[in-house]
């Protein structure tokens, strides 16, 4: 039986203040959430906050992005080896946000989840596809490179440690959300993909769903049977609303 899981990507985003509020309002209004896997991402200063003031909840972190090397003259990267040495549990990898601005294509993503693995860090891999790609009927072909390119590299093996959140593009930040159905076929055929390499990693995948997530869409979204909880950006940084995503879920 798979756990939900809601995970609020605060992006760039945050102050040592406003994250004091909002976490301590996500603990109190998320207390007794032991039944759901809960988590935020805050930029890397913030990390050492929330790990922190999360520390006796039910609540965990981890971060938005980190290098694909494990260490050296990379100037501004963090590694996931320094993200596990203060026991990072979650790091996301591979969102649209990274690929389309910073140019991070499938196989710099699959070494990131690859160095996420082995510090043993959670990879949270992102996976979507844009509009046009939509439109022209090949949502279904790119998600599904999107996948084996980090298949390539870590073998299905690699995936029974992770979490995939499938965004399409088109939908972050733009008020729009795949319709339930829309997410349903995507995370059943992520899903198919998975099994047919090996049929319990993709049973017990955890697979989200992200892109204007809301208190309103998410308990529709999160009853198919295929969708296991969210990644929720501008919802997450309103503790009421995420809240009730949270509620939602469990
Ligand atoms: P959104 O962002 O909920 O604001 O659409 C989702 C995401 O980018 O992870």
């Amino acid at each position: 039986m798979r756990r939900k899981f809601v995970a609020g990507n605060w992006k760039m985003h945050g102050s040592l203040a406003e994250n004091q509020t909002l976490l301590s309002q996500l603990a109190r209004g998320l207390k007794g959430s032991e039944s759901l896997d809960i988590a935020v991402f805050a930029t890397a200063p913030y990390l050492f906050q929330c790990k922190s003031l999360l520390a006796s909840t039910p609540l965990n972190w981890g971060a938005q992005n980190m290098s694909q090397y494990s260490q050296g003259a990379y100037t501004g990267e963090v590694s996931a080896q320094m993200l596990q040495d203060f026991s990072c549990k979650y790091v996301i990898v591979g969102h649209s946000e990274r690929r389309e601005i910073f140019s991070e294509n499938n196989s710099v993503v699959a070494d990131k989840f690859a160095q996420a693995l082995k510090a043993g860090v959670t990879p949270i891999l992102c996976v979507g596809e844009s509009l046009q790609q939509r439109e022209s009927g090949v949502a279904e072909a790119i998600i599904s490179e999107q996948i084996q390119a980090v298949l390539n590299v870590v073998g299905v093996s690699g995936f029974a440690h992770s979490v995939i959140a499938y965004e399409p593009v088109w939908a972050i930040g733009t008020g729009k959300t795949a319709s339930p159905e829309q997410a349903q076929e995507m995370h059943a055929a992520i899903r198919a993909q998975l099994a047919k390499e090996n049929e319990n990693i993709a049973a017990n995948m955890q697979i989200l769903y992200g892109g204007s997530v809301k208190p309103g869409n998410a308990a529709d979204i999160f009853a198919k049977p295929d969708v296991d909880g969210a990644l929720v950006g501008g919802a997450s940084l309103n503790a009421n609303d995420f809240i009730q995503i949270c509620k939602a879920a469990s």
